[in-house]
């Protein structure tokens, strides 16, 4: 049987200007080069034999459509533009500053209407959750997991399904029983671990401020893993937190993705880590094993 293979980006943080720096909260040594990165990954041999290439949100820096149209442009050269699925995250939505509170639905449609133009300059979807099956084995959700409508930077990390999303995923997921491989796609991890778990992860923890300001609601996250039980869900891909992080909870595979633009430090200095091998290689296992069940 023909494997099926997915590329996991995340991140990209990508500018209008190649030159410009990513927005970090670094007083000195913002990172630059995202965008030559960018262009060094499309035409990398991994994405290019690759079936589906997913995005997992912050393909842009500041939400602008200028950088949306970099990004596409970018795609459609390295010939992969119907392969590639995005879902929106915090840096193409939400406000990164402050701003006055007026109705908070009033700047959730801005917000959106934001990354919708961005989306639909490459022919993305722009209600979510969706499904997307691009082959009989396989069918990715898409959902939005961010804080739609946010006054300030303190908020703009913090992760936000709705009810409504999750209840329109459980349909969704139930429509798509009979695929093999259910795989959910969004920005925002589900699973950020207490000092304690991470330490025993061997991974960076983080504070409890810290948590909160990145989180989805736990009763989200709950509910959000329990349709994964009970819907057979083999993998969660999720960016935001740009480290690459791969663990189970209760049974569910979660694979966290690193910002894919930005160099990974080696002993021999920062390289960019392309693909991150532990996330590609994990993924084709999963794939591997999908083998197993008979379509
Ligand atoms: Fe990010």
């Amino acid at each position: 049987m023909n494997s099926f293979r997915i590329s996991h980006l995340s991140d990209l943080h990508l500018t209008a200007k190649d030159n410009a720096a990513r927005s970090e909260p670094k007083l000195f040594g913002a990172l630059t080069g995202m965008n030559a990165n960018f262009r060094k990954i499309v035409a990398s041999r991994a994405i290019q034999e690759s079936d589906l290439v997913l995005v997992t949100g912050d393909v842009t820096d500041r939400g602008d459509i200028d950088t949306w149209k970099f990004f596409w442009d970018t795609v459609e050269k390295a010939n992969i533009k119907d392969r590639v699925r995005v879902v929106p995250g915090n840096h193409d939505v939400c406000c990164l500053g402050a701003r006055l509170p007026k109705t908070g639905k009033q700047y959730r449609e801005e917000d959106m209407a934001k990354a919708h133009k961005g989306l639909l300059m490459g022919g993305q979807p722009t209600k979510f959750p969706w499904a997307y099956s691009p082959d009989p084995r396989v069918v990715v959700f898409g959902l939005n997991s961010n804080n739609l409508g946010n006054f300030t930077a303190a908020t703009n990390a913090m992760g936000d399904i709705g009810y409504y999303q999750l209840k329109d995923l459980a349909s969704l997921l139930y429509k798509h029983r009979e695929v093999p491989v259910k795989i959910i796609a969004m920005h925002h991890s589900p699973n950020i671990p207490e000092e304690k778990t991470a330490i025993k992860r061997g991974q960076r923890p983080f504070s409890q401020l810290d948590r909160i300001g990145h989180q989805v609601p736990e009763s989200q996250r709950r509910m959000l893993n329990l349709l994964c039980v009970t819907h057979k869900v083999r993998l969660l891909l999720h960016g935001h937190l740009h480290m690459s992080e791969d663990r189970r909870i209760t049974g569910v595979r979660y694979i966290g993705a690193a910002a894919s633009t930005a160099p990974q430090h080696s002993p021999k200095g920062p390289i960019l880590q392309f693909p991150t091998y532990q996330v590609s290689t994990r993924t084709h296992r999963v794939f591997c094993n999908s083998a197993l069940v008979p379509i």
